[in-house]
């Protein structure tokens, strides 16, 4: 039985389809807007239902909560120019334009000047511009326009992997159909290791149903892209998950990096696909040095259970023990790091775009054989 989705009500602002020929003014929008557009619309993002006003974003900036109460981590805006902002008024209805495609509409309900060292500080717990998160933040428009969105039409998706995208009435329908009654979500935006496989799996042994839920909307330049993940991904459930257990579909949102506020921001969106429990391990969404190993745990002491009605499954760091022979952590293997496999996320994805398979005490071979594949093709197609 999935639970309800955030607020109460799974929201749906897609109108696929509807002429919208008759709107004169075309406004021009970035890919992670009309990534968040999908999500609000599709109901990911319940319950908002267009882009923050200035109140909200002011009340989600500061104290997590929306102006009604209600949970809320990451300020879901969208930025434009100067000029483009000039262009629209208060009460207009707009198109919403990326790369000459229409995909919806926003009814503009307000504008204003965002803060955004204010916001970078807040949300980012840093102002520094080489964090991926607060540069894209800094680079984007500097006027937030605010207002209700309709989704006309869905972006492209990969002809390969089009089943794996799946809206959250989809999901919920579906794990209702395997009866199941608790359901972990598990969001990751790497190929997944075996101590990502550890993790999932210990979650899996009390709860009826995995989810996985790899993130594909926007990364930054040295995260593996996302159409090279999605085979491996296919690869490792066919060969090493229990079918009946497991199900899988797509996350198209942007990567933040924002750490702990984006682990709140994944559970909720998870509890909105029908999940009833999240994990959490180590960094979850972080990004160098930026947040303390378990901050991304940490954060949910500032919410009662009630407030956020998705259960977190907190997961100490994992690795493989060659003493133990198996997967642990500090709170199960007794013996000193020299026994553990340690590979940096940085150090494999150099073996992997060099062609050299990690071991498989850190990747499956099925898994590390379609990375170097891919990441051959992709260095071959861009010249170097
Ligand atoms: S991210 O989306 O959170 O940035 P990542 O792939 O790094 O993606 O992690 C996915 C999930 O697995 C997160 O919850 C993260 O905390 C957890 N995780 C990753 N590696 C480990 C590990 N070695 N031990 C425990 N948890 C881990």
């Amino acid at each position: 039985m999935t639970s309800l989705p955030h607020g109460g009500t799974l929201i749906n602002r897609q109108a696929f389809g509807k002429d919208v020929s008759g709107i004169q003014k075309t406004l021009p929008i970035d890919r992670v807007a009309l990534s968040d557009l999908e999500l609000i619309a599709n109901g990911t993002y319940s319950p908002l239902t267009g882009f923050f006003d200035e109140e909200n974003y002011r009340s989600v900036v500061e104290n997590m909560r929306l102006t009604n109460g209600l949970a809320w981590t990451l300020p879901i805006t969208l930025p434009v120019s100067e000029n483009v902002a000039e262009s629209v008024s208060e009460g207009d209805l707009v198109k919403l334009d990326y790369r000459g495609t229409i995909y919806g509409t926003l009814k503009v309900t307000g504008k204003f000047r965002p803060d955004k060292e204010w916001e970078a500080e807040n949300v980012y717990l840093t102002t520094d511009p080489e964090h991926p998160g607060v540069r894209r933040l800094f680079d984007r428009g500097d006027i937030y326009l605010s207002g209700p969105v309709e989704l006309v039409r869905r972006s492209e998706r990969p002809a390969e992997f089009t089943s794996d995208y799946l809206d959250p009435a989809e999901t919920r329908a579906w794990f209702d159909e395997k009866g199941w009654r608790t359901i972990v979500g598990f969001q990751t935006r790497n190929p997944i290791h075996r101590a990502h496989e550890y993790i999932q799996k210990t979650a899996l042994e009390t709860i009826d149903g995995l989810f996985i839920n790899p993130l594909v909307g926007e990364t930054k330049k040295d995260d593996i892209p996302a159409d090279i993940r999605m085979r491996s991904y296919h690869a490792l459930i066919d060969n090493y998950y229990v079918k009946e257990r497991t199900a899988f579909a797509v996350f198209p949102a942007a990567m933040r990096y924002a750490g702990p506020r984006e682990a709140v921001f994944h559970a909720i969106c998870r509890k909105n696909f029908g999940c009833t429990h999240f994990i959490v391990g180590r960094d979850h969404a972080g990004v160098k040095n930026y947040y303390g190993t378990y901050d991304a745990q940490k954060i949910f002491s500032n919410f009662t259970r009630d407030e956020l009605d998705i259960q977190t499954l907190f997961f100490e760091n994992s690795f493989y023990c060659k003493k133990c022979g198996g997967m642990g952590s500090n709170k199960t293997c007794p013996h000193p790091a020299s026994s553990h496999v340690a590979l940096s996320g940085t150090k494999v994805r150099e073996m992997l775009r060099s062609g050299i398979r990690p071991p498989e005490t850190f990747s499956r071979p099925e898994v590390a054989q379609i990375l170097i594949q891919g990441l051959r093709a992709e260095s071959e197609t861009i010249g170097h």
